[in-house]
């Protein structure tokens, strides 16, 4: 049988937790969709269009592998692939409660769909988008964290913010000369 599994996610930015799941889903289900949430609501380093730019670069190896963005929910873009899975990893227990209702509230608005969950390898168990951006925020080294292309693209993107920022504040030092 033909298995097609959704894999959605921020990926703001993209990290090597994520490129295990891929790997290990892709290994799996006969076609894995990668879909990148676009209409977060949240502040995000990259456009949703960056973020699925470094996702097909990075999942090129894999041939059963593509890489697409969706807006509202879930399991309309689910059901618009024709997938009946929905693939999230998980990392540790602080994890669990927010995957828990989500795959409950999933499964209430789409019986037809069901979520599995993977354990993320443990060797990247600690790593999120979230804590990348912070220590590459702070100049810490984030090599084992995420790809290259990655650390790249944030490296860019981090060297654009200082450079408003110094911009705005010369900008503030005028206006109260
Ligand atoms: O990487 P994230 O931020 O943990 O991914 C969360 C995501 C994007 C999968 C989730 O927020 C989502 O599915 N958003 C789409 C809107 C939706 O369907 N919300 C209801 C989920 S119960």
């Amino acid at each position: 049988m033909k298995t097609v599994a959704v894999y959605p996610g921020s990926f703001d930015p993209p990290t090597f937790g994520h490129l295990d799941i891929i790997d290990r889903s892709s290994q799996v289900f006969s076609r894995v969709i990668v879909a990148v949430a676009m209409n977060l609501g949240k502040d995000t380093m990259f456009r949703p269009k960056e973020r699925v730019e470094m996702l097909r670069t990075l999942t090129r190896p894999f041939a059963n592998v593509e890489v697409d963005s969706f807006r509202g929910l879930l399991v309309e873009y689910v059901r618009a692939v024709e997938a009946h899975v929905i693939v999230r990893g998980l990392r540790a227990i602080s994890d669990f409660e927010y995957e828990f209702q989500m795959a409950h509230m999933n499964k209430k608005l789409a019986p037809a769909v069901d979520t599995v969950f993977m354990m993320t390898g443990e060797r990247y168990s600690y790593i999120s988008s979230h804590i990348t951006k912070e220590i590459a925020r702070f100049r810490g080294k984030i090599d084992d964290l995420v790809p290259p292309l990655v650390r790249d693209r944030m490296a860019r993107k981090l060297k654009g913010e200082a450079k408003t920022h110094r911009t705005s504040h010369r900008g503030e030092r005028s206006e109260t000369r």
